[in-house]
């Protein structure tokens, strides 16, 4: 049973190379979350399978039963079915807890006519603002009153219409939650400068195959025709593997690996990583949803520059594991993370395990490699800084302990478990 106050302890490899064997990758936490959200737009029941047995799809599970949705969860598959007189005030003690509760807003609003929510929580990579949702939902003839720390969003009068919508950012859970508001709005949506993500397409793709109108998946700009509640018609959405996970394991193979084979994993999906280990001079190999990393004597790895970027460049949520990696790089990595301005926090605690990284700026870091790194009590901050610090405890000299394992468990299915798999010295313990 996962605790809040989990803590990983891993022995390290002390820079050796060892780890061997198959580690298997889950359905994607950010795909899955928001198909789940989609079954709101569903007359019928709506079953999402291949889900990551995490614990925000279990929070998710929650706020929806919370709504009045019925969930029946079997092994990775859960069927949603969400009456007319389901409620839309989502619990704030939950939805505080994952941004991914954002989601809800658009198909609640659209088809309820009004939704009360908390300021979404979800990591320390910044301040997270909501200002591209509210602005959106009052331009489709919303009123949004904020009291204490929730915001009321009522369309109750006349519905919400469809209108044109430009994105200031192309920001995932915003092109996902008007995507699914203009399933139900009245005429048309049209919303420019979308999110490009798989999890995005993957959404828009399964609706337009349960009768939803949906024109320009894959362009940055979504047009929808707003018609009646949807009918999956017992098709189900099948979750695309996680290409963040994916990505994770790579990057600890490439570290630490002997021989590691990581499937099922979608190329298209990381086309970003693989180029950066190409220039990385770390080979791979790729067969069908296989990726394998030996740990080949073609000399060094060197390092390089990189720049998060949304889909298709290099993602931000791979830059916390990735700068591990290139503290082990000999000669300088500039780092840019363009997207969250708090999601490079997590370096000062590398630096302690011995990293050698200089901040430039809240966006920018240099880390100069090789570094040799030592085994540290650390607290996971966040999902993506918290495998980061797992990444280098494996590799580190001596013995770690992360705390906040939970921070983990949000996206990292039985990580322990895995990483055993492969030969990984870990343990869960209660703290
Ligand atoms: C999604 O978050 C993911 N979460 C994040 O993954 C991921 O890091 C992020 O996209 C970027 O790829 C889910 O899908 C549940 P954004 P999201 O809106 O949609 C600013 C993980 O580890 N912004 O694309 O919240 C925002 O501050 C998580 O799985 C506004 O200014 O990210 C950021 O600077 C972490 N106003 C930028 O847009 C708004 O109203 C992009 O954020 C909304 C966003």
């Amino acid at each position: 049973m996962l605790q809040m106050k989990d803590a990983f302890v891993i022995q390290g490899l002390g820079g050796k190379r060892t780890l061997q064997g198959k580690i298997s990758v889950m359905g994607a936490k950010n795909a899955a979350l928001k198909a789940m959200a989609a079954a709101i737009l569903f007359k019928d029941p709506l079953k999402v399978e291949n889900v990551p047995q995490i614990e925000d799809i279990s929070r998710l599970g929650e706020v929806l039963e919370f709504i009045g949705a019925k969930v029946e969860v079997k092994d990775r598959t859960r069927t949603i079915t969400v009456p007319d007189g389901a409620s839309s005030a989502l619990p704030e003690e939950i939805a505080k807890r994952f941004r991914g509760s954002v989601v809800l807003t658009g198909p609640l609003l659209a088809r309820f006519g009004r939704v009360t929510m908390p300021h979404p929580g979800g990591c320390v990579i910044g301040k997270r603002p909501i200002d591209i949702f509210l602005e959106g939902f009052e331009k489709m003839g919303a009123t949004v009153t904020e009291h204490a720390n929730e915001y009321q969003i009522d369309a109750s009068k006349e519905g919400l219409q469809g209108v044109d919508l430009f994105l200031r950012v192309p920001s995932v859970t915003a092109t996902e939650t008007f995507l699914m508001a203009g399933v139900l709005a009245n005429g048309k949506t049209t919303i420019r400068n979308v999110a490009l993500e798989p999890e995005v397409q993957a959404l828009a793709e399964f609706l337009n195959a349960c009768g939803a109108k949906i024109e320009g998946i894959g362009t940055p700009t979504l047009e929808i025709e707003g018609g009646g509640l949807l009918e999956s018609g017992g098709k189900s959405y099948i979750t695309p593997p996680d290409r963040i996970e994916a990505g994770s394991f790579a990057i600890l193979a490439a570290l630490s690996g002997k021989d590691v084979e990581i499937s099922p994993v979608v190329p298209l999906h990381i086309e970003a990583l693989l180029e950066t280990f190409r220039e990385m001079n770390i080979p791979f190999e790729l067969s069908g949803e296989t990726l394998r990393i030996e740990d080949k004597r073609g000399g060094e790895m060197l390092p390089t520059q990189i720049k998060t970027h949304e889909y298709p460049g290099f993602p931000t949520d791979l830059q916390a594991p990735m700068t591990v990696l290139l503290t082990q790089a000999k000669g300088e990595s500039p780092v840019f993370e363009t997207i969250f301005e708090g999601r490079l926090n997590y370096t000062e605690e590398l630096t302690w395990m011995g990293a050698d990284i200089l901040t430039l700026d809240p966006h920018r870091v240099l880390v100069r490699g090789k570094s040799a790194l030592r085994g540290r009590k650390l607290e996971s901050p966040d999902l993506r800084a918290g495998i980061a610090y797992v990444i280098a405890a494996i590799s580190a000299t001596g013995e770690s302990v992360i705390g906040n394992a939970y921070n983990i468990d949000r996206g990292y299915e039985r990580l322990e478990e895995r990483l055993s798999g492969i030969g990984v010295d870990i343990k869960r313990v209660a703290e």
